[in-house]
């Protein structure tokens, strides 16, 4: 090329939840054997059934003619006057229709977010963190991602004293970004943490960025969605169907935009956000028309509910195998679908899973270098030896070695089968020098 036409950011954009998939298919098609897939958030690729109540609303609007046209930039006029009503009747902070942006899943929206800053703004945000903020973010500013610490020994809470420190110290930073419930970790954050998170916004003139994707799947405790605390503080809340519903293919999102009139540098951000989705046109029509029916439907709230249950049965049970398992420390999750165990000792990098079949070994053993981080390996060797994909801890921005899987599975057999394998592999690991 002529020119260097690489982005300087380009390298910042790594997504180890799908990448490690491509490993998975090779191991797959050199031993025959099927994948336990845990790496992906997907409910529906693990078994989950939609109901048929929810489908024959999708089929009532399938057969509707103005569904297949476009929409309004900002999303379906009647959908964003639903959310609104809805967000304003439960009396945290008043929002109109048009502080509501509708994006091609949240995915849409986060590349905005952070698309649309200014390059020297930064968004400091939680490690481990979910990906595609933090390569987002990272991107934007060409350097790697800002990050605060989650506790595993604490719950997984956040390290608010480095928050604040590094907030007062670095002045590029100008938000702070929240996943609540939390990708990887599970973790649902207290009132008090979120309030206390707002305050430090508020004393340092920044904005939220909260991810509440998972804001209706809390188990164990209680949800505090920023709406509810954010008071006068300038913020962004994250929602989408992808999980809730469950339907991540019909990639549909919105942002909530609070007390946009409270700081007229915010204001003129959020304009870039619609300006930067104006370009496009707008988001797919059809899943926010149906967004109305479903969530005021009566069953919505029970089967929710219903739903939910079934994640904290999951997550009572990991907590027995894990808890008896040697070697990791883990933090049954709270809510959303996913739990992190980390390791209780440092890796060794002479640790290995014995693996019979030798044409798995040796491709296996071809993609580990002596920079391969501990939990890859652990990791990679996992997905040999029991063909089991989970995702290393060190692809979510983060120090420790541990790894994130699902609790999605719908098979109760199957998710014993896999959990106690995974249990029973991890002393084999750390045993093997
Ligand atoms: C915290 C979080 N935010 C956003 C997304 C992406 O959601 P969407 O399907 O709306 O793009 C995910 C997907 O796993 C997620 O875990």
């Amino acid at each position: 090329m002529r020119t260097d036409i690489v982005h300087m950011g380009a390298h910042e954009l790594t997504y180890e939840i799908r990448q490690i998939v491509d490993v998975a298919h090779k191991i797959k098609t050199i031993s025959g054997k099927e994948i336990y897939w845990e790496n992906i958030g997907d409910p529906i690729q693990k078994g989950e059934k939609i109901p048929l109540w929810m489908k024959e609303i999708i089929a009532r609007a399938v057969h509707d003619d103005k569904n297949y046209g476009y929409c309004p930039t900002r999303g379906l006029n009647d959908t964003r006057e639903y959310l609104a009503a809805q967000l304003n009747a439960r009396g945290g902070v008043q929002i109109q229709a048009d502080d509501i942006l509708f994006f091609n899943g949240l995915g849409d929206a986060v590349s905005k977010v952070y698309g649309q800053l200014r390059r020297e703004a930064r968004v400091i945000g939680p490690s481990p963190a979910y990906p595609t903020h933090s390569s987002a973010e990272a991107a934007h500013a060409g350097s790697p991602p800002i990050t605060y610490r989650l506790d595993p020994a604490r719950g997984w809470m956040p390290d608010l004293d480095e928050l604040r420190m590094k907030v007062k110290y670095n002045e590029s930073i100008a938000g702070i970004m929240i996943i609540n419930p939390d990708n990887p970790t599970g973790a649902v954050f207290p009132r008090s943490v979120i309030t206390e998170m707002i305050s430090i916004a508020r004393e340092f003139g920044l904005f939220i960025v909260a991810d509440e994707i998972y804001i209706n799947m809390v188990y164990r405790g209680e949800p505090t969605p920023i709406s509810s605390v954010i008071g006068d503080v300038p913020a962004l809340s994250l929602k989408g169907i992808s999980k809730e519903m469950p339907w991540p293919g019909s990639r549909c999102g919105w942002i909530e935009v609070y007390n946009q009139d409270r700081d007229p540098v915010f204001a003129r951000y959020v304009k870039s956000l619609l300006d930067a989705k104006m370009l496009e046109v707008c988001s797919t029509t059809l899943p926010q028309a149906v967004i109305p029916e479903i969530f005021s439907h009566p069953e919505y709230r029970p089967w929710q509910m219903k739903r939910n249950q079934l994640f904290a049965r999951r997550s009572q049970r990991l907590a027995e195998i894990f808890g008896a398992a040697s070697g990791v420390h883990i933090n049954p999750p709270s809510g959303a679908f996913y739990f992190s165990p980390v390791f209780a000792e440092p890796l060794q990098s002479r640790m290995r899973l014995g693996i019979k079949n030798d044409r798995v070994r040796d491709f296996i053993d071809s993609l580990i270098s002596p920079t391969t981080p501990p939990d890859k390996k652990f990791v990679y060797h996992l997905l040999a030896q029991r063909n089991i994909c989970v995702v290393p801890l060190s692809g979510f921005v983060c120090d420790l070695s541990g790894f994130r899987a699902t609790t999605l599975e719908q098979d109760e057999e199957r998710f014993e089968f896999i959990f106690s394998s995974i249990a029973a592999a991890i002393p084999e690991f750390l045993g093997s020098i």
